[in-house]
């Protein structure tokens, strides 16, 4: 597969289920490579580099206004835009150190019997059943409770949140269409409505969570939060929090039934779902790709970049570099030494990532220890999204019929 090909691929609905042969295609020319306006980062040390480089930007408001007329029409485009992941400093600095202080180690641990006992109750349901969709019944559900536990969503609201979410990361895509940035703005605007609401309540009765927390944080006045801004983050803690958790638990549990000797260790030995999860993060990323944009001429890996330029960060291939990993192509829970960029790197690394891991710890294990000998129904469909990879629908059997 040529340059133009592999790129080509990528961007098809052909080419979308199975991207790997297209990355090592791209990372055979070169870790870093011209393509266009653009230039597609393959190799793990040039990610990492570019992640922690702080001459690399973020996609901040600034940039957008140099990209796209009227994008602040778009309620999801502008809501991700106020939120930290789309800043540099010094206002990612202030916006992270103030999220960082309220998302706490102590808040993380205390959600483990949350999720624990959601867990339990979920495959409970699933008992006397001979088929489940996983994704509906259990990837979409564990993440979407124990993001609202967090941010103080109550119970019975749950439900909005998968349709809402949906729609609103379309607009995390390299491409989407008139029709998704339409539903996108639509999706916002409801979940500015909802947020305003619980933000009004909590004001009014304040509790240990963290729509109080944020919301605390803006009226605490200052420069330290917009209204803006506090829009922006809970809807980015919201849509982050479980979009990409739930296409872990898929992606993982595919993986798994697809090595069944795995899978039974796995179950046998809940002790190593760390290395586990790490390597499912490794091998079949939740998130494919992120942007940064050069803020300076540079030159990365001998590779000349103007300043201005777009960088696409191709996660999913740096995770299978083989100048980084050993035989990548192989799924090995026991690797030593796996550092997967799947939660980016530096500045941004990603807040949730030991929420994510510990609900994809305690969740792939005791699905597998409750039901040994759960297997496939047939072959899944992929979302047809580059960006957050996941399956669309995950149909098992609990019990297998031989
Ligand atoms: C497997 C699940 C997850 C994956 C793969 C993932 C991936 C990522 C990545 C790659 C970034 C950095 C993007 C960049 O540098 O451009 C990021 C940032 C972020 N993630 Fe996650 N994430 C996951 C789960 C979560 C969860 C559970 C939460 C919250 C509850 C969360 C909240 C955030 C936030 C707030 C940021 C922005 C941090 C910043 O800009 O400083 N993520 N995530």
């Amino acid at each position: 597969m040529n340059v133009g090909a592999a790129v080509a691929s990528l961007m098809s609905p052909h080419g979308l289920p199975d991207p790997y042969p297209a990355y090592d295609a791209l990372r055979a020319v070169g870790p870093v490579l011209p393509v266009g306006r653009r230039f597609i980062v393959t190799g793990y040390a040039a990610v990492d580099g570019i992640l922690r480089n702080p001459k690399m930007l973020a996609y901040d408001s600034g940039i957008l206004d140099t990209q796209f007329d009227e994008w602040r029409a778009n309620r999801a485009v502008f809501l991700f835009a106020e939120s930290m992941l789309r800043q540099n400093p010094p206002n990612h600095t202030r916006m992270r150190r103030l999220a960082s202080g309220v998302f706490t180690a102590r808040r993380v641990s205390a959600l483990r019997e949350v999720i624990a006992a959601q867990v339990d109750e979920i495959l409970d349901e699933f008992a006397g059943q001979v088929e489940v969709d996983v994704v509906t019944r259990l990837a979409y559900p564990l993440p979407i409770a124990v993001i609202c536990a967090l941010l103080g969503i109550p119970a019975a609201d749950r439900d909005l949140f998968r349709r809402l979410a949906e729609a609103l990361t379309a607009v995390l895509e390299v491409r989407w269409t008139e029709e998704q940035g339409r539903v996108a703005h639509d999706a916002a605007v409801e979940l500015e409505a909802y947020f305003d609401g619980l933000i009004a309540q909590r004001r009014a009765e304040p509790r240990d969570d963290l729509v109080t927390a944020l919301a605390a944080a803006h009226d605490a006045g200052g420069d330290r939060l917009t209204g803006d801004e506090l829009m922006g983050n809970l809807a980015l803690l919201l849509v982050a929090g479980f979009e990409t958790t739930t296409n872990l638990l898929g992606n993982g549990l595919v993986l798994l039934l697809d090595r069944p000797e795995l899978a039974k260790r796995l179950a046998a030995e809940p002790a190593s779902a760390p290395g586990y999860v790490e390597e499912v993060l490794r091998f079949d990323p939740p998130v494919q790709l992120t942007e940064r944009f050069a803020g300076a001429d540079l030159t990365i890996e001998g590779v000349r970049v103007p300043a201005g330029a777009e960088m696409i960060l191709l996660l999913g291939a740096a995770n299978r570099d083989p100048a980084r990993f050993d035989r990548p192509e192989v799924f090995d829970p026991d690797r030593p030494d796996n550092a997967p960029l799947t939660f980016g790197a530096g500045a941004h690394y990603c807040l949730g990532a030991p929420l994510a891991r510990l609900e994809a710890q305690i969740a792939l294990p005791a699905l597998l220890r409750r039901f040994p000998a759960m297997e496939l129904t047939g072959r899944p469909e992929r979302r047809p999204r580059l960006t957050l990879r996941g399956w669309a629908a995950l149909g098992v059997r609990l019990d297998s019929v031989d």
